[in-house]
């Protein structure tokens, strides 16, 4: 199967930053089919991104999606007006919404289900805090999460979803090749989907990763930021 690498930029690049990061990515992949390749902009770029990697083998993800058509919803964007722009998809239940904005299980499933409904794609996010990790209870909060998207969506060959432990976002902590495979083991037990890594992926730890039989790719931050890191992790893709 091919491989997915999606960068997530977090509140990080307007417009202009945008057009010169894609315009870089798209003369450096092209239209490679290598491997797949997301970027997740901030709604005020997506446009831009769109348009500056039109052709590209790079597709443009929102970072969440309202569950509802339209309504009156202040700050948020509905899966029409994302399809409307030409996204491709989006993420939804990143761990930074669950911890700030008051995402839940049920939140994340229903924006997963009314975001596939309209067509979109969806990389939906899980992942253990590292009290939970350090109680032992991994397994038990990934079938917590997973099955709430499972009673939430229609089996789809559009979801994905992506293990991304809390503890190793932003920190430069990674989970090991082994706690990885054994966490996309224990999602592909409720949900039969592609399940990608994300947590400090990097150039330098990519490989490793990607080797790991059930990591069909990786969701990536800080790296995806820099064209090189973000172009180096998808070599390490196509390679495994
Ligand atoms: P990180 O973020 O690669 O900067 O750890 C990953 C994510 O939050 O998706």
């Amino acid at each position: 199967m091919r491989k997915l690498v999606a960068g997530n930029w977090k509140m990080f690049k307007g417009p202009a930053e945008a057009r010169t990061l894609c315009s870089e990515l798209a003369d450096r992949v092209g239209a490679d089919p290598a491997v797949g390749l997301a970027v997740c902009p901030p709604y005020v770029s997506l446009a831009t991104a769109l348009a500056a990697l039109e052709g590209s083998a790079v597709d443009v993800f929102a970072q969440s999606v309202h569950w509802e058509a339209s309504g009156a919803f202040t700050g948020e964007v509905s899966a029409e007006m994302l399809l409307e722009i030409g996204a491709a998809g989006c993420l939804v239940g990143h761990s930074e919404r669950r911890q700030h904005f008051g995402e839940t299980d049920e939140t994340t499933g229903a924006r997963a289900a009314c975001a596939l409904a309209v067509g979109l794609r969806v990389i939906a996010c899980v992942g253990e805090l590292e009290r939970e990790r350090e109680a032992g209870d991994t397994a038990a909060v990934l079938e917590r999460q997973v099955h709430a998207i499972e009673r939430a969506v229609p089996n789809s060959a559009q979801l994905v979803v992506a293990y991304e432990p809390v503890w190793a976002i932003g920190t430069g902590k990674t989970a090991t090749a082994d706690q990885a495979q054994e966490a996309h083991e224990v999602i592909k037990r409720i949900l039969d989907v592609p399940v990608l890594y994300g947590g400090s992926v990097k150039p330098e730890n990519a490989a490793e990763l990607m080797a790991m039989p059930d990591v069909d790719g990786a969701l990536v931050g800080g790296a995806s930021l820099d064209v090189d890191s973000f172009v180096a992790i998808r070599d390490a893709a196509a390679a495994a």
